[in-house]
């Protein structure tokens, strides 16, 4: 694997002062998916998430639907490893509990199975008609106000959304986590880079490495960023820039202003293979070329389109 020795992970800062890392570790499919596995695998992610932090990432994305809580604990159990104040831990309200009661409880199992007394970033995970953003507003401010959250995101928000919230939440949001990488460009499509820009949050790409259309007709195409062939155009500029597919991927990803990414692994090698993407930036004509040819190109998400 190509620069595997990780030195640090940049930073990008808002105007209002806020930096965070350009790559942040995501935790889906630790501990289970949308239900809770208890496997031996659980021990190896654990360490895992220690081992990123040994490494250098501090930045931490769970949610109280991953595991049906149980990815939680497995992250609750590695922070206890590590020194609490070098790690900005988020975490998401699902759609589910987003009046004020609801968020408080919700927020309380959260920081129970994390270990901890206060997150750095709650977010909504998704949009929901169900509760009015005024409602879902004054639990946010409350939870805020008592310093249970350091910062209030949004995920799979549409600009109008975003800002109708916004309009009611007293701190500002500082992210909008979306569905974007090099084949899924709702978030360009849309104008929500230059929204952020405007409104000073950052896009939280998330699935950054997988550009597979899986609900799609089938068959589904099942290819991913890693896979050897899969993608020429990346691996013409892999072989360039002395730079893996995945390490292509994530500088794409990342190079417009605002952009954060989070990737999931179990393993170190792929761990320091993407914190390695980020000490070298691709031309403005290879930047340019690669988001027009790349294919496939889809203009909404397969999978949580923004709402
Ligand atoms: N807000 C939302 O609605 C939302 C939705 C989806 C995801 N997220 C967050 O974003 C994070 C990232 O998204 P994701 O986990 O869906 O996708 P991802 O990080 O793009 O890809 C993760 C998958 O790629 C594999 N992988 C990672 N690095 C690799 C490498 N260098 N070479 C080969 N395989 C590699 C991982 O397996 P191994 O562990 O075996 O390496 C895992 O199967 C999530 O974990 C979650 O925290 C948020």
């Amino acid at each position: 694997v190509a620069g595997t020795e990780v030195t640090s992970i940049p930073t990008k800062q808002l105007r209002s002062g806020l930096s965070l890392p350009v790559l942040g570790l995501g935790t889906w499919l630790m501990g289970g998916d949308a239900m809770r596995t208890d496997t031996p695998q659980d021990a190896l992610d654990v360490r895992a998430i220690e081992g990123a932090v040994e490494m250098g990432y501090s930045h931490i994305d769970t949610a109280e639907i991953y595991g049906a809580g149980h990815t939680e604990e497995l992250v609750g159990q590695a922070l206890k490893s590590v020194d609490r104040s070098k790690v900005f831990l988020a975490s998401k309200a699902k759609q589910g509990n987003h009046t004020p009661q609801l968020l408080a409880s919700a927020l309380e199992a959260s920081l129970r199975r994390l270990g901890t007394d206060y997150l750095d970033l709650y977010y909504l995970h998704r949009y929901t008609p169900n509760t009015p953003l005024e409602e879902t507003a004054e639990g946010l401010n409350a939870l805020h106000a008592a310093g249970k959250i350091k910062h209030v995101g949004v995920c799979n928000f549409s600009a109008a959304h975003l800002d109708e919230l916004q309009h009611y939440l007293k701190p500002r949001i500082i992210a909008n986590q979306v569905h974007y990488n090099l084949a899924f460009r709702e978030p360009e499509r849309t104008g929500m880079l230059t929204h952020a820009i405007e409104k000073d949050y950052f896009v939280i790409a998330w699935r950054p490495l997988r550009l597979a259309k899986r609900n799609a007709d089938a068959p589904p195409v099942e290819h991913n960023v890693w896979e050897s062939g899969a993608f020429p155009t990346i691996e013409t500029l892999a072989k360039k820039y002395g730079k893996t597919n995945v390490q292509i991927a994530l500088a794409w990803t990342t190079q417009q202003p605002n952009v954060l990414t989070l990737v999931k692994s179990s393993r170190t090698v792929a761990q320091q293979e993407a914190a390695a993407a980020f000490d070298f930036k691709l031309s403005p004509e290879d930047y340019t070329a690669l988001s027009r040819d790349f294919t496939p190109q889809y203009p909404v998400s397969d999978t949580i389109p923004l709402e």
